[in-house]
């Protein structure tokens, strides 16, 4: 589908591609294998501007658009969804609350370190009893002179154990008549004393992402640190959400890519009673409900990454498109096994990683069912 994109997307995706071929993919099976973070390959992606890529160059980011960074996450996904993740999780859910809220001190002060890669993001929002339901944020934060003092503790953090920065959601209006209108967004640097990386996840998936808790623990914080405007934080949240879903799909669809790929090639060398598999139908349906899914799922990730470059609303097509591609994901993953037959089951390809990683995209940054239930909201109002 590259008819759709311009000269530098077309330019931006043919570099990555070679970066993930060349440098991400030999990476890959290892990172799943010793749960590391792969910390010279995202030093490398950081040197190539992929950790900027929608930010202006003032703020040493790429001075690119979103669709260049979907294009450039699905990119770095076909080969490795963990180092698609970090980016992603970085970029959308970092970079882009400071870079939407901001205030020209705290762009300043933050986000070149972030654009260049020098520091690494992440986004604590969810708690023990606030997952879906993220406005029962049960992390409080109180004003004390010139500080904020924040107490609780986030789970399932992205980029947890590494980040820098973060960006966290506490309650500072506990009397708000709408729990969601008594949050607010703070920044927040991990060498802050009362900050701490609790538990580290043990995943099935996307092993070279580290998950964790952060606990908070009488954590100050200077009244600059607010972002965005006081008990205004869920619209922050959500607002980054429309975004960082984008980033999902695109990694959903990186690994449905590489599904579909490992899948035609097993398929045209594998051969059994006396023929490629690739010639069965059985096969050929299989690969052509792959490839129909994929790009349904690109269509309207690139649609709703459009919308947002665009200053457009995009809320309902970030939704669908997260929907879209990440039960195309795990579809694929699901049905490359089933054409590589018992091999498939093995780590001796990697298919089996493919579906492993796949399943998350349907749970982070919104369940499915969340998405389902942001779509028909939208549509019931109209
Ligand atoms: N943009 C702007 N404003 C929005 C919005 C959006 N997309 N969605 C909601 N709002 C506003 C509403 O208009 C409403 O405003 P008012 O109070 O002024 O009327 C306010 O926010 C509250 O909205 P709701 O009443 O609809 O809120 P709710 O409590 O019913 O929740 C929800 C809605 C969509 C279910 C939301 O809670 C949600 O998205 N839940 C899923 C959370 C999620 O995705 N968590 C993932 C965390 S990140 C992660 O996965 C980890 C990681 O590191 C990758």
């Amino acid at each position: 589908m590259d008819y759709f994109l311009t000269e530098e997307q077309l330019m931006l995706k043919e570099m990555v591609s070679k970066f993930s071929t060349e440098v991400v993919a030999p990476q890959a099976k290892e990172t799943d294998e010793t749960h590391q973070y792969p910390k010279e390959i995202i030093n490398q992606a950081s040197e190539l501007g992929l950790l900027g890529i929608p930010y202006p160059s003032d703020y040493e980011g790429s001075d690119m658009d979103f669709v260049s960074y979907f294009l450039a996450i699905e990119e770095i996904s076909r080969s490795c969804a963990s180092t698609g993740v970090i980016i992603s999780a970085h970029t959308s859910l970092c970079t882009d609350p400071i870079f939407r809220f901001g205030t020209d001190q705290q762009k300043q002060k933050y986000l070149p370190d972030l654009c260049s890669g020098r520091k690494l993001g992440c986004f604590g929002l969810t708690e023990t009893d606030a997952g879906s339901d993220c406005g029962g944020t049960k992390t409080t934060a109180v004003k004390d002179g010139d500080h904020w003092v924040l107490n609780g503790s986030k789970i399932f953090i992205t980029n947890g154990k590494e980040a820098e920065v973060a960006i966290i959601f506490a309650q500072t209006d506990p009397n708000a008549k709408k729990k969601t209108s008594g949050i607010s967004a703070f920044i927040l640097e991990k060498n802050t004393p009362g900050y701490k990386v609790g538990k580290v996840e043990s995943k099935l998936g996307i092993h070279g992402s580290s998950t964790t808790e952060i606990i908070l623990d009488n954590c100050r914080i200077p009244v600059d640190n607010l972002l965005g405007d006081l008990n205004k934080g869920f619209k922050v949240a959500m607002v980054t959400l429309d975004g960082g879903r984008l980033g999902i799909a695109a990694q959903a669809l990186g690994i449905a890519k590489a599904c579909i790929e490992e899948s035609i090639k097993y398929a045209k060398d594998r051969v059994q009673f006396d023929q490629p598999i690739a010639k069965f139908q059985a096969i050929q349906w299989m690969i052509a409900d792959m490839t129909t899914e994929y790009e349904a799922s690109w269509l309207l990730t690139y649609r709703a990454s459009m919308l947002k470059d665009k200053g457009k609303p995009y809320t309902q097509e970030s939704a669908m498109a997260k929907l879209k591609a990440s039960e195309t994901a795990t579809f694929c993953g699901r049905t490359a096994i089933q054409i590589f037959g018992g091999y498939g089951y093995t780590k001796d390809f990697p298919v089996e990683r493919f579906y492993r990683d796949a399943k998350i995209t349907e749970i982070y940054e919104g369940t499915s069912e969340i998405q389902r239930l942001v779509i028909a909201s939208m549509m019931l109002a109209k």
